[in-house]
């Protein structure tokens, strides 16, 4: 079921959403190649902890999926060809050259706020650069979609046209969702699909837009030994924004930053 929230739950979710912007901010302003994915992880929990806030992916259990173990950690950290869902680690170090996608959601006043980037360390190879920005314009345009009276999958193929326009690949067992009091909620918001499909659009629908985008031929983020992390197929990199969004008539309203 597809909720549609009150301006005074847009009002909580605004607040949850600026904090997690802080702390993408924050991160950015801090990463450095030689630090470990252990590292940028504290400095999100305790900034979010400061600011009488919960991580929303600690302990987080899939929903139809209680076999898995619960996220133990606030970030995700995928570095290159990882996806999605890195695992922060105090062996994970981050070396120039690499993109690293951080992703956080934090859990305040009943609302989560949920929200990606990835980070380029130093001098990045030129084609992956190129991803990198094409994803975040792919997240713009994907917002720019999401109207009321627009349909679900215009804002899905809308990030999916220019993807392809690079020749850039989707992952599309990886998908956006409504978000509220719950992290995920309904509708799932894939990164690919047909114009003028999908659910009307409604003012008041809050969604996390995240396109997955990455060089190469993969379509599919696999899971590398059971684990969490969600990998592209044949290694190439990957990038990954999301931006958790409210619809509107006009002009979909960003809750978790300006940065596009
Ligand atoms: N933004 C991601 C998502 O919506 C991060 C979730 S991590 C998890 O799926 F631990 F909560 F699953
Ligand atoms: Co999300």
């Amino acid at each position: 079921m597809i909720t549609i929230k009150s301006e005074r739950e847009i009002d909580l979710m605004r607040e949850s959403g600026a904090l997690v912007a802080q702390v993408l901010d924050l991160l950015q302003s801090e990463i450095r190649p030689g630090m470990t994915t252990k590292q940028l992880d504290i400095m999100a929990e305790e900034y979010i902890r400061d600011h009488q806030a919960i991580p929303s992916f600690l302990n987080y259990v899939p929903k139809g999926d209680p076999g898995v173990t619960p996220y133990p950690s606030t970030l995700c950290v995928s570095i290159n060809e990882e996806v999605v869902h890195g695992v922060p680690s105090a062996k994970r170090v981050v070396r120039e050259g690499d993109i690293v996608s951080v992703d956080c959601g934090v859990y305040k006043g009943g609302y989560h706020g949920d929200a990606a980037r990835t980070f380029v360390l130093g001098m990045i190879d030129e084609k992956v650069q190129l991803l990198v920005d094409a994803t975040s314009e792919c997240l713009a345009r994907g917002i720019a979609m999401a109207i009321a009276g627009n349909r679900l999958h215009d804002i899905s193929s809308a990030i999916e046209d220019y993807a392809r326009s690079y020749g850039f690949s989707v992952i599309e067992n990886m998908v956006g969702h409504g978000i509220g009091s719950e992290l995920h909620e309904d509708p799932a918001v894939p990164n690919y699909g047909r114009k003028n499909t999908g659910v009307k659009l409604r003012e008041g629908m809050t969604l996390a837009i995240e396109p997955m985008i990455a060089l190469g031929r993969s379509r599919r983020a696999v899971s590398r030994r059971g684990g969490w992390v969600a990998v592209t197929e044949d290694g190439k990199p990957s990038a990954h924004f999301e931006h958790t969004i409210v619809v509107r008539s006009g002009k979909a309203e960003i809750l978790t930053g300006t940065f596009l």
